[in-house]
């Protein structure tokens, strides 16, 4: 009965494994060990804490078995070390670190082969194998950014995204009304997902795509940056002190670095490598707002003719090629309008793939929220200084990536893929 279970997970690890493969050796061990910019770990710092973190869960707690290296565990911890402390630890070499990764696996393929996947709620359905495939992606996709801020010649490669199919322009009314948020049976749901629960959203407008390089540039040359009206008090401070001018990787000439290649700004792509302050700024310049979390939510879930939530914009169906650009399959957000089929029922496009989008909305626990299987996940960012982001983007993986999905981080972040779209309150009179 959970021979396919057991299939399916066998190979979003090996899905997993490639990957942080490919990432790992797309450079060599000087590189590896090296601190491309004080915001990342090494990347050899990230393959061994995927494996950590698959040995602490998978070997000795689900498989029950003797450690592979208790005496690491300390360096691996994301809590004890912060990032820029990390290449100064007494870290595993390349080598190691690689042999390392592959016992750990070659232990937990034998364990998914045995171990029952029913009864305790840890292995209930593969959840523990599908949390650790999900850090892995996770770790993958942050590798990916430090890729991105490393100086030197190209060392990935991808072919282009697909050019829009279809125009995609102005915006969209959701209708007011209850939807469920969250979810209580998605299985690989992580905690901060759980559980469903209902949400009346006033009508709104959000806009059917994620805001273009195009659009971003006018307020750039409009003097966006210059005019503390757009910014909030907090916002304005961070850019003088940070000396923003423009996104991150924009060299201010029209041309921005995406992977080591420098190439003109697509227009009509979404903008990415933008803070929450600078999301927050262009929307006010433009007149509009960000989406709360749960507008987003409703956007990309809500069917208004079942009147019930699915799983993404298109219908429950597992992420295609076809739908959304994830999964690092090409390196950089496809431009608006390249994936007709994965707009939503009222015609939303790109919510989920692409770039991550900014919400307005702090993170925090959902009602009846219980940590699961560790604090250290979700529950120690609660009413911490962090927003959240919907979505998923051209570097994140279908595995760690749905409606429900919740990323989040500090309002100043931009080294990840980070964009936003626009929603706005409906004048009196226009919802109907
Ligand atoms: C959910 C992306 C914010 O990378 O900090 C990785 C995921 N948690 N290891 C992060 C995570 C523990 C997390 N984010
Ligand atoms: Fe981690």
């Amino acid at each position: 009965m959970t021979t396919d279970l057991r299939a399916r997970t066998a190979l979003e690890l090996l899905r997993a494994r490639r990957r942080s493969i490919a990432l790992t050796e797309a450079v060599d061990d000087g590189d590896l060990v090296r601190q491309h910019s004080p915001l990342m770990s090494p990347l050899v710092w990230d393959l061994a804490h995927i494996g950590n973190q698959e040995e602490l869960w998978l070997v000795r707690d689900v498989g029950g078995r003797e450690p592979v290296r208790v005496d690491i565990d300390k360096f691996y911890d994301a809590f004890r070390h912060a990032r820029a402390d990390r290449p100064a630890l007494p870290l595993l070499g390349p080598g190691e670190a690689r042999s390392y990764v592959g016992t750990v696996r070659d232990k937990v393929l034998d364990i998914l082969d045995t171990v029952p996947l029913e009864g305790r709620r840890l292995v209930r359905q593969g959840f523990a194998f599908g949390m650790i495939v999900q850090h892995e992606q996770q770790h993958d996709e942050t590798m990916l950014a430090t890729h991105q801020l490393r100086a030197g010649e190209p060392v990935l490669a991808a072919p282009p995204p697909p050019p829009a199919a279809v125009d995609v322009y102005g915006e969209v009314l959701i209708p007011g009304g209850p939807f469920t948020m969250g979810t209580s049976t998605e299985r690989w749901a992580l905690d901060n997902e759980r559980p469903a629960h209902i949400v009346d959203v006033p009508a709104f407008f959000i806009d059917a795509g994620p805001v273009t390089n195009a659009r971003y540039a006018e307020f750039v040359d409009d003097g966006g940056y210059l005019d503390r009206r757009w910014w909030s008090e907090r916002g304005w401070r961070h850019r003088a002190e940070s000396d923003l001018r423009g996104p991150m990787h924009w060299h201010g000439d029209g041309t921005r670095t995406h992977f080591g290649h420098r190439g003109p700004i697509e227009p009509d792509a979404p903008v990415v490598h933008v803070c929450f302050h600078e999301a927050e700024a262009y929307a006010r310049w433009a007149g509009r707002r960000l989406p709360t979390e749960a507008e987003w939510e409703k956007a990309a879930r809500h069917d208004p003719v079942a009147g019930r939530s699915r799983r993404y914009p298109w219908g429950d169906a597992d992420p295609g090629e076809w739908h959304a650009n994830l999964g690092q399959r090409h390196l950089r957000p496809a431009p608006v309008g390249a994936y007709p089929d994965g707009a939503s029922p009222l015609g939303v496009h790109q919510l989920i793939g692409d770039v991550w989008e900014w919400t307005s909305t702090d993170f925090h626990g959902y009602p009846g929220f219980v940590s699961f299987p560790y604090r250290e996940y979700s529950e120690v960012f609660f009413g911490g200084d962090y927003k959240v982001l919907r979505g998923g983007s051209f570097g994140t993986d279908a595995a760690a990536c749905r409606g429900t999905f919740r990323n989040w981080d500090l309002p100043v972040r931009r080294q990840i893929f980070s964009g936003f779209r626009l929603a706005r309150d409906p004048r009196p009179g226009e919802a109907g």
